[in-house]
């Protein structure tokens, strides 16, 4: 089993690969290495057997043809985006080129690679893509997103990644192209960059540090340990039926404010300073286009496929505020070099 992972060296993209060399597959990551990526995320694999990276812009065309001629996978993961909503609100023309460009370059890649297979592969071979809840725009108070919610999105981000959804499902519509989409709600878990929410938290909240929390600390996401998030993702792509989309969602609806606090909580627990580092907490102005609530009704997943969220997010976020406590080696250069919080 060949499989390649675009985007393999960020957070999601690396708990991926990890998960699906240590299960057998041979795996080649394609990434460009921006400021997201971290090499250091795969190091038990790199320079051992049944692993490449590949230092690569999905947005080549050209280089996408010659990756598929060259590894002819079985199995594409397509992970590779802009990800930060922050970044996309001052500086949006990356997240339309990656993500839709990005995205529309790998899906011709793939279209004339499977097109060119022989009968037996050809039958097989399945291209994931991978997308968030965000793109539904925002929930009230009551409420889920399902597979058929209209698509709203609020941000430059949210709005790229729909527009690639689209062109995943229209690839699957005119060509054929045996494509399955996930749209899964906010993950969280180790090896996550230091400016998402979590490990922003944990990090300046160790360093006594403000903890910035937007607007009133109202709005609601409903988390996801990345370990769950990638289990699905190898579900979906494996046994999924084509064409389709799947949600991914943990039931862990949790206000801002709520995480932020329990963090503090934890980190006071673990590691005890003077003070409570909920003392820490800072309101901020708002984030334009600032979604209020977000959840996700991943039944079909659970019934169709038998998928189920294994951590809670009171287990999952021990471990990760652990994972931060033990791995400073990590996260130290990032905060060094790339990112101060
Ligand atoms: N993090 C979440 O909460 C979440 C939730 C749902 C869906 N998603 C989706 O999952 C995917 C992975 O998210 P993540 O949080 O791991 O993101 P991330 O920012 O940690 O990693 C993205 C990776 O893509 C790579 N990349 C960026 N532009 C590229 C390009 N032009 N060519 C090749 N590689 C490029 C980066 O170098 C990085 O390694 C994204 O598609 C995201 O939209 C994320």
């Amino acid at each position: 089993m060949k499989v390649i992972v675009t985007g393999g060296a960020g957070f999601i993209g690396s708990a991926l690969t990890l998960r699906l060399h240590q299960g057998g597959a041979d795996v080649v990551v394609v990434d460009k290495m921006t400021y997201a990526a971290n090499p250091e995320s795969l190091g038990p694999l790199v320079g051992g057997p049944r692993f490449k990276l590949i230092r690569q812009d999905i947005c080549d065309a050209g280089a996408m043809v010659k990756l598929f001629a060259g590894i002819r996978p079985n199995y594409v993961y397509h992970l590779a985006a802009e990800s930060h909503v922050d970044r996309s609100i001052t500086g949006s023309q990356a997240f339309l080129e990656t993500n839709i460009m990005g995205t529309y370059s790998l899906l011709e890649a793939a279209r004339g690679y499977w097109g060119g297979l022989p009968r037996v592969m050809k039958d097989t071979f399945r291209f994931l893509h991978v997308s968030t809840d965000e793109v539904y725009g925002s929930l009230g108070p009551a409420g889920l997103f399902t597979e058929e919610t209209r698509y709203d999105p609020s941000s430059p981000y949210s709005s790229s990644k729909a527009a690639s959804d689209h062109l995943a499902m229209a690839w699957r519509r005119t060509y054929g192209l045996p494509i399955i989409v996930s749209n899964c709600s906010n993950n969280y878990g180790p090896r996550q960059f230091p400016e998402k929410l979590i490990p922003l938290v944990i990090l300046n909240a160790l360093e006594m540090k403000p903890l910035p929390v937007y607007g009133d600390g109202s709005n609601i996401r409903d988390w996801l340990y990345v370990e769950d998030h990638v289990r699905a993702i190898q579900q979906i792509c494996e046994t999924g039926r084509l064409g389709e989309t799947y949600n991914v969602g943990g039931r862990n609806e949790h206000t801002n404010l709520q995480v932020v606090q329990k963090v503090c909580d934890l980190l006071d627990e673990l590691l005890p300073v003077d003070r409570p580092r909920r003392d820490l907490i800072t309101f901020v102005t708002d984030r334009p286009g600032h979604d209020q609530r977000y959840a996700i009704d991943a039944s079909k997943l659970e019934n169709e496929l038998g998928w189920r969220a294994q951590e809670s997010f009171e287990t999952g976020l021990r471990k990760t505020v652990e994972w931060y406590l033990a791995n400073s080696d990590w996260w130290e250069p990032l905060r060094q070099k790339v990112y101060a919080g």
